[in-house]
This record gives structure tokens, sequence and C-alpha cells, in this order.
């Protein structure tokens, strides 16, 4: 039997995951749910982001479907004692060093895009971000040296993550259109020279894929001059956060923005975490207008890793490409003149609608 950690947390989490939650029911009926508290919300309810029941919840099921955490209060609190210790938390405690972060123009979308429609439609690249080591994750201080308030933050790399993070990155585009850029700061950053170094190394091993190394600014620069020159982008954990927030704003929307965060390479199906990456949106929280896409993607994305349920994933991942397509759209994807936009849980009704028609005719085919 199939179990799913939801791990909702705080802002739209809830909202998105629940829209989530019911379509993975529609597409793959035998699996069972279990709801725990993350982030502000478990700190009110427990003292902590991160309780030790929730950590097992998220061990005795086969994925965890997460919302998004943060909230307002807490800035003042050291990066241990915030909402988003949890998810930083749970990326450490199950080993999940690759973060896969598509980036695709979906059909229909393109007009959303900040760029002209016809330098972004094709576009189809996908971000993976190092997701268990360098700035996040090395020591951190904030004292007062010789009375100056000094803080560090350490920008760590082993040889070893960088080597695995590679591999995901070369296997992945093996299975797509064989070329990977890496993007580093190897004219200023020692861990950058090693990054550098060692995914050189990885790609002899991959003679089939192109390997393109990219300084981040300038990746940054390229991704808004061409987007559709990127199929993979392998890179460490501080530019990732960046650059997919780029990459998901380019395709026209945070909205359809889903990720999928794996300990093991992508052809190995194991355990995950998914979650959109857009985060609480506080000022659209609670009012059932959020854009469950991302949610729903990142759903698609457990079935296909997690689950191993490629027919599954499949099916939800072009039930969401026909209704953006063809509506009806949340109100991030509202143009003037469009019927009224819909609610998130309309948006998953019509999701879960495309799925049973497809599920029976593929079916009985
Ligand atoms: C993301 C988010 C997180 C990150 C935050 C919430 C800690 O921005 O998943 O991209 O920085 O990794
Ligand atoms: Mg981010």
């Amino acid at each position: 039997m199939t179990q799913v950690a939801v791990l909702a947390g705080d802002g739209i989490g809830p909202e998105v995951t629940a829209a989530a939650v019911r379509v993975l029911r529609a597409a793959i009926p035998s699996c069972s749910f279990v709801d725990a508290p993350v982030g502000a919300v478990a700190l009110a309810a427990h003292g902590t982001p991160l309780p030790e029941a929730t950590l097992a919840a998220a061990r005795a099921s086969d994925a965890i479907l997460f919302g998004a955490v943060g909230g307002p209060g807490f800035d003042d609190r050291a990066p241990s004692e915030r909402p988003e210790a949890a998810i930083l938390g749970l990326r450490k405690a199950f080993g999940l060093y690759a973060n896969v972060r598509p980036a695709r123009a979906f059909a229909g979308l393109d007009a959303f895009s900040p760029l002209r429609p016809e330098r972004v439609r094709g576009m189809d690249l996908v971000i993976v971000r190092e997701l268990t080591g360098g700035l996040y994750f090395g020591p951190k201080s904030l004292e007062r040296e010789d009375g100056v308030l000094t803080a560090r933050d350490t920008l760590v790399y082993r040889d070893f993550e960088i080597e695995r993070i590679a591999r995901f990155a070369f296997a992945l585009a093996r299975g797509r259109r064989k070329h990977v850029v890496s993007v580093d700061k190897a004219n200023v950053l020692v861990s950058s020279q090693l990054w550098r170094r060692i995914v050189g190394m990885v790609a002899d091993e991959y003679p089939d894929v192109r390997l393109e190394h990219m300084l981040a600014d300038n990746a940054a620069m390229q991704l808004v001059r061409d987007p559709r020159a990127f199929d993979v982008v392998v890179t460490e954990n501080m530019f990732g956060d960046i650059l997919s927030d780029e990459a998901a704003m380019i395709a026209g929307t945070i909205g359809t923005a889903a990720s999928a965060s794996l300990g093991a390479d992508p052809a190995t199906r194991g355990f995950g975490l998914y979650e959109p990456i857009s985060g609480t949106a506080p000022d659209i929280a609670g009012k059932n207008i959020a854009n469950p896409a991302a949610a729903i993607l990142s759903a698609a994305l457990l079935a296909r890793f997690s689950l191993g349920d490629e027919a599954a994933a499949g099916r939800i991942e072009r039930a969401v490409a026909h209704t953006l397509e063809h509506g009806p759209r949340t109100a991030d994807l509202h143009e003037a003149g469009d019927p009224p936009a819909a609610s998130t849980s309309a948006f998953a009704d019509a999701v879960v609608g495309q799925l049973s028609p497809r599920a029976t005719s593929a079916a009985t085919a």
C-alpha cells in the first residue's frame, strides 16, 4: 500500500496541496495519505517547525507532498528557529541532495511571459539544484569580533557532493536533449573551481552529453536572452534557488513551477519530497484563488519518481496542460475578456475531470 505524507504547512500550502491530493487520489486510487504539521503552523502548535512526529510520519511514507513554509513575525529569529528550518531539515534528514525544477512554457501561456512569446514558445528546461550543501548548510555565525558585529555564512562543497549531483544531471540529460549547462562562479569562488573540475571529470563518463560551463551572472542573462537554449542546468544550492525562480517566471508564471527533491539518481525509484517552488504567497493565502498547477504537477513528479507510475504521471501532466491551455484558469493567468477566473478548487475539478475519460480510454485501448 502506497502512503504519502502530506505536509501542507503555511500560506497557500494547505489549499494547493489539497488540490494535489484530490488529483492524486483520482489518478491513483490505491494511494493513502497522512497529514502532519510543518512550518509556522507547527511552531505555533508544537514549538518547533519540524516536530519529531512529522519526521516519523514522513519516514513511514513512500513520499512527501509538501506545501510551503514561512510567515510573518519570524524575521528576528535565528535561521534554525524559523518556519523555513522545516524544509531545510527535511532535505537534510532524508539526504535529498538533488532538486529537480522543470521550467517549461505551456501551450496557451506564452502571453504571460515577461519575454516576447516567440522567445519563450517551446522553452523546456530543467534546473538540477544541489540541495544539501553549499551556503545553505555551511557553518554560520553571528558574533561580535573586536567590537564589530560580524555575520558568516560558509560555502562548503565536498568532492563527492559535486560528483553525485553532476551524475544526476548527466543521467537526466541522457533522457532529454543531451545538453548540460553547469553554472558556477569559478572566476571568484574556490568552491566553484572544484565544482567545475569535478563536473568536467564526470562529463567524461557521458560522452554523448554535451557539457558547457557558464558563470552564474552570465547564466542569469542568457536565461532571459534565450531560454530555449537550455536543456539541463546543474548548479549549487544558492544559484539554483535564484535561477529557478527566474526560469519559472520566464515560463509565464511561478504558479506552474513544480519540483522534486530526490536522494538517488533519476532512474531509481525512491523516496522523495515534492513541492511547488512558489512559497507561501501570504497576500493570497486562504482565499481559494492560488494556482494549484505547481502542486498538482509536483504530485505527477511524485507518481513518476517515488511510485514508479509513469502512466499516472503522464496522465496528470496532460490533464494539467490541457486545463492550462483551454481553461478554466486561476487569477494569475487571467486576461481581460476571459471568463471569470477559476478558484483553486475549480481548477482542480477541471484537472480531475480531464483525468477520468483519458484513464478510461487508456484502460480500454
Ligand atoms: C525554495 C525556497 C526555500 C529555499 C526556502 C523557503 C528556504 O525558496 O525551495 O526555493 O531557499 O530553498
Ligand atoms: Mg526559492
